[in-house]
């Protein structure tokens, strides 16, 4: 039986608006959580927008973003006749949730709550709890790890265990193994036209730590932050988690929409970038753009984040040069993985600090962890200096490049009319964009019923969309062979027309 709600308590909710987190994601996590901590039993009518709009005083349109959200995620239902619902029967996942949605709640009746930075850092996308879920095809992002040299790689580890150095036990280097730095710092200067010498390179747990550490190191809480729209969500959180306020832009065909009135006025402390392959809609930065960038950083005094997180996978030409070697006035921060190239679980990564913020930066990782763990540097420093490196990104650009023109020949075959996707000379993602009036998240969900796990392009705007916007689906290839990549066309084929 429904039951009747004229109100919402308003310490469910506890929206600041003087926080750098959007109002309308306050509201629905606040939701969220009054759903799944019972506070709103299952049936319970939700006040309609309007009225909720007026009770709380803020416009029509940001309440209706929260219920949309909580309505794309299955908390809610609407019935025929109208009102909103929350859902008779939630998704058993979002009951079975860790404790991060127990203490989530902004105003927990036994003040056990987070604070606003880990409430924002937990709303964000893919925060929590970070999936572990069997691989699906076409899970983006995910390198060829059965192409990986293992035997190589477990040869060096071996090597290392009969030396039984001591010298690997004590502590570290908090910048890192000086032997990696400088393998990386040659690497970056021939291939990626990084400008940079060792003691600017520091080795830090995979790039989500750099961005971490760029936030806190770089950023008060309130400042101003450009983000490129949609947006990698590990750049959003880390961005929040330090308390920046985030100025969505745009991206084009050109990269981040960076406009001569932007340069003019200056604003903000911060840019977060992937220019080299933008994620998640797979575009390359111009160089009008890239120097514009840099204009405004340069006018604003302000720090650009260059997220360089795959760009060893390009398939025409050379690679690019980053964004870093074009600054002449020290205000690029350069960021590296090895999580796409080699594995993600090795977790290492690096970052490229102008030589006047290093001290800052390594002061910082001292207070945070001290130093990055030392054997996995050394083993990695072998496989780098012995030219093993070298040999498997050429080897991973190969079966990259043929597994991209297998996934676009199988959707051209399989998908006529339902998406259309492009080959891409870079990446190890395409974007499979929908028919006009087809949500991504509902395509994204049917999909998912069918063992495909390609996630919607709308999961990565800031800025909540409207149904103006292109939608998408990411459609990951690196990871998967020509055979699975065709029998997952196939498999998603089916989905998209038992849709329509
Ligand atoms: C754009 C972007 N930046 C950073 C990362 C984080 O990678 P890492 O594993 O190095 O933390 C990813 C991972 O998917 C990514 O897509």
């Amino acid at each position: 039986m429904r039951k009747h709600s004229t109100f919402v308590p308003l310490s469910v909710l506890n929206i600041d608006p003087e926080s750098s987190v959007p109002v309308y994601r306050q509201l629905y996590t606040g939701l969220r959580n009054a759903i799944l901590n019972g506070q709103l039993a299952s049936g319970t009518q939700l006040p309609s927008t309007r009225a909720l709009a007026l009770d709380l005083g803020f416009a029509r349109g940001t309440i209706l973003n929260a219920y949309e959200q909580l309505f794309a995620e299955g908390y809610v239902e609407s019935e025929m006749g109208g009102g909103t619902y929350v859902a008779r029967e939630l998704p058993d996942e979002l009951l079975k949730t860790p404790s991060i949605q127990a203490f989530a709640s902004p105003q927990d009746q036994s003040g056990r709550s987070l604070s606003q930075r880990g409430i924002a850092m937990a709303s964000t996308a893919y925060a929590s709890p970070y999936d572990l879920s069997p691989v699906r095809v076409f899970r983006p992002g995910l390198a060829a790890l059965d192409a990986f040299p293992l035997k190589i790689w477990s040869q060096i580890i071996a090597r290392h265990a009969r030396q039984r150095s001591y010298d690997l036990l004590n502590y570290g280097d908090p910048a890192g193994y000086k032997p990696l730095r400088q393998a990386i710092a040659s690497y970056l200067g021939s291939v990626r036209a990084v400008k940079c010498d060792l003691e600017q390179v520091m080795i830090v747990t995979g790039s989500q730590q750099a961005l971490d550490l760029a936030a806190r190191v770089l950023l008060d809480p309130g400042d101003d932050v450009l983000i490129e729209d949609p947006c990698y969500p590990g750049a959003k959180g880390a961005m929040l988690g330090a308390g920046a306020h985030l100025i969505p832009v745009p991206v084009d065909k050109e990269g981040l929409r960076i406009t001569s009135e932007m340069v003019r006025s200056a604003t903000a402390r911060m840019a977060y970038v992937t220019p080299s392959h933008q994620y998640p809609l797979g575009v390359t930065m111009s160089l009008a753009r890239r120097l514009a960038l840099l204009e405004w950083a340069r006018r604003a005094k302000a720090w650009i984040l260059e997220d360089d997180y795959d760009s060893e996978f390009r398939y025409k030409g050379r690679p690019l040069a980053a964004l870093q070697g074009l600054d002449t006035s020290g205000r690029v921060i350069y960021i590296g993985t090895f999580s796409k190239v080699l594995f993600p679980a090795l977790r290492i990564g690096y970052m490229v600090v102008p030589p006047d913020l290093v001290d800052g930066f390594v002061s910082a990782r001292i207070m945070i962890d001290l130093h990055p763990p030392t054997l996995g540097q050394v083993i990695l420093t072998d496989f780098l200096d012995e030219g093993h490196f070298g040999r498997h990104i050429r080897r991973m650009r190969e079966l990259y490049a043929g597994r991209q023109a297998g996934l676009v020949s199988a959707v051209a075959q399989e998908l006529k009319g339902l998406l259309d996707v492009s080959s891409n000379e870079a990446g190890m993602y395409l974007i499979g964009w929908l028919p006009k009036g087809m949500d991504d998240q509902r395509a994204s969900e049917v999909a998912a019923a069918f063992e495909i796990e390609a996630p919607p392009i709308s999961t990565f705007r800031i800025e909540p969309g409207n149904s103006q916007d292109a939608q998408g689906l990411l459609l990951g290839y690196a990871a998967f062979s020509e055979d699975e990549i065709r029998i997952g066309v196939q498999r998603l084929a089916e989905a998209l027309r038992s849709r329509t």
